[in-house]
C-alpha cells in the first residue's frame, strides 16, 4: 500500500518542512509495514462524569444509529458498550463511580478554564485493529511512539486486551492497538459485564422516539470525527496520527474569515468513511495573541477554553428525500433535524449548504455530558469531498458562538 499514492485537496499551503516529513514518514511506514499492520478504528472512548452515562448513552442512541450491548463494570468505572455493527466502530462511554478519582485524563481537563467544570468529561480516543500487536508496539517504541504499561493499564481500569499509547501531547488524546480477526468479535477484556437495566430501558426508549419520529434509516454510521488543536501544533497533530495510524493526509483547507483551517486524514485501507472515520484536525491559522493585529479565531479560543480535544462526531444521513407531515418532500437531513428539534433537541445554526454544492451539514448543540458536538451531513449524489468552504466558515462561526460556551466563557474570565 503506498500512503503517498492519493490525490492531494484543498487549498491551505504547508510548510516545506511538513512536505519533506510527510514524505518520509509515509514511505518509511509503508516500508517497515506498519501500514499493512494497522487497520481500522475498531472503537472510540469517551468518559463522562459520575451519573451522566444513562443520559449520555440514551442521548447517542436518540441522535445516532448506535445500539446499547452490555456494561462493563469494574472497581471504579462503569464502561458501556454501543454497537452498529461489525462494519462501524463501537463506542465505549465510561464512568467514573467516584468523583474524587484522580487520573491522566482528569488532569488533560483541570488545566483548561471550562475543561475543569466537567473534569471526567473529554472524548479519549481510538482503538486501532491491528494485525499483530506485538510487532506494532515493537516498531512503534522504535519510533519513540511512548506506551503506558500493563501496570498502568489495569490501574486506568482500560481494557487488558489493548497496547494504549500515552496522550498526545498535541491533541491530548490516545490510540489502542488490539488485535480481533477481521471476522471475530469485540470483545473487552475488562471487569463484569451485565446488561444493565435502566441502561436498557432508556436505550429502549430512545430507539422507539427514533422509530416513531421515523429517523432511524436516516441515520448513518460516523462519517468523521474533528479534533481541534493549537494553531502552532496543527502540523505536528497531523504527522503524529499518520505516525500512529495507517492514515494518509488526504489536504487541507484554509478557512481565512473564520482565522481558521481543517485539515484532514484518512485511511488507506478503507476508502468508505462509514466503514473507518476520517479524522479531521482543525487549527487557528494564527496564535491567539495575534487576534488584537489580526483577527479572532473561534477554534483557538476553544482549545484555550476546553484544551485540546475532539470538538465533534460527524454522523452521516442517508442520502434522499423523505416526505413531511404535510406531504412536501425534504431532504433526508432537514427531516432529521426538525424531528429532533421537535422533541426538544437544539442545534447551533439551521441546515447549511445544498444540493448544488454536494453536501448539507448542521451542528447540533454540545451535550451536556460529553460536550461533543454531533454535526450531521448528508452527501448528495456521488460527491466525495467533506466540505464546502462556506458551510465549514458557517460552522465555525456558529460553534464559536454557543450559548453554553459564552457563558462559561464569561465565567472563566472573571
Ligand atoms: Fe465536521
Amino acid at each position: 500500500m503506498a500512503s503517498l499514492s492519493f490525490p492531494r485537496h484543498g487549498d491551505k499551503r504547508n510548510s516545506s518542512q511538513f512536505e519533506d516529513y510527510l514524505g518520509s514518514l509515509l514511505n518509511e511506514r509503508d516500508r517497515i509495514g506498519l501500514t499493512d499492520l494497522i487497520r481500522q478504528i475498531d472503537a472510540l472512548m469517551i468518559t463522562v462524569e459520575p451519573s451522566h452515562s444513562v443520559a449520555y448513552v440514551a442521548e447517542l442512541c436518540l441522535m445516532t444509529p448506535y445500539h446499547y450491548l452490555v456494561t462493563l463494570e469494574s472497581e471504579s468505572h462503569y464502561t458501556h458498550i454501543l454497537r452498529i455493527d461489525m462494519n462501524a466502530p463501537d463506542i465505549l462511554v465510561r464512568e467514573v463511580k467516584d468523583p474524587n478519582v484522580r487520573g491522566i485524563f482528569r488532569s488533560l481537563n483541570e488545566v483548561y478554564p471550562i475543561g475543569a467544570v466537567k473534569p471526567n468529561s473529554r472524548y479519549m480516543g481510538e482503538v486501532l485493529r491491528v494485525t499483530d500487536p506485538h510487532a506494532v508496539v515493537e516498531l512503534q517504541k522504535a519510533r519513540d511512539i511512548r506506551f503506558f504499561n500493563q501496570e498502568q493499564i489495569r490501574k486506568l481500569e482500560l481494557p487488558g486486551n489493548m497496547a494504549i499509547v500515552k496522550p498526545s501531547p498535541y491533541t491530548h488524546n490516545i490510540v489502542a492497538y488490539w488485535e480481533r480477526p477481521e471476522d471475530g468479535y469485540r470483545v473487552y477484556a475488562l471487569g463484569w459485564s451485565s446488561i444493565r437495566e435502566d441502561m436498557q430501558s432508556s436505550y429502549e426508549n430512545a430507539k422507539l422516539v427514533q422509530e416513531k419520529l421515523g429517523i432511524d434509516k436516516l441515520l448513518l454510521p460516523i462519517d468523521h470525527l474533528a479534533t481541534r488543536i493549537y494553531s502552532q501544533n496543527r502540523e505536528a497533530a497531523i504527522l503524529e496520527y499518520l505516525t500512529l495510524s495507517s492514515y494518509y493526509y488526504w489536504g487541507s483547507y484554509d478557512i481565512t474569515d473564520q482565522n481558521s483551517s481543517t485539515n484532514v486524514t484518512k485511511s488507506v485501507h478503507f476508502d468508505n468513511e462509514l466503514e473507518c472515520p476520517a479524522k479531521v484536525f482543525t487549527a487557528a491559522n494564527h496564535p491567539y495573541f495575534m487576534n488584537h493585529l489580526l483577527t479572532e479565531s473561534p477554534t483557538e479560543a476553544f482549545v484555550r477554553n476546553f484544551g485540546p480535544r475532539l470538538h465533534h462526531i460527524a454522523v452521516a444521513v442517508r442520502d434522499g428525500e423523505t416526505p413531511d407531515a404535510d406531504n412536501r418532500p425534504q431532504t433526508n437531513i432537514d427531516y432529521v433535524v426538525r424531528s429532533l428539534r421537535g422533541c426538544g433537541r437544539k442545534f447551533l445554526l439551521d441546515v447549511i449548504g445544498s444540493k448544488e454544492e454536494g453536501l448539507r451539514q448542521i451542528f447540533s448543540n454540545a451535550s451536556e455530558y460529553s460536550s461533543l458536538i454531533i454535526e450531521y451531513v448528508q452527501r448528495f449524489g456521488d460527491f466525495q469531498g467533506f466540505f464546502t468552504k462556506d458551510n465549514v466558515a458557517e460552522l465555525t462561526q456558529a460553534a464559536g458562538v454557543e450559548e453554553s460556551l459564552l457563558a462559561l466563557q464569561e465565567a472563566a474570565r472573571s
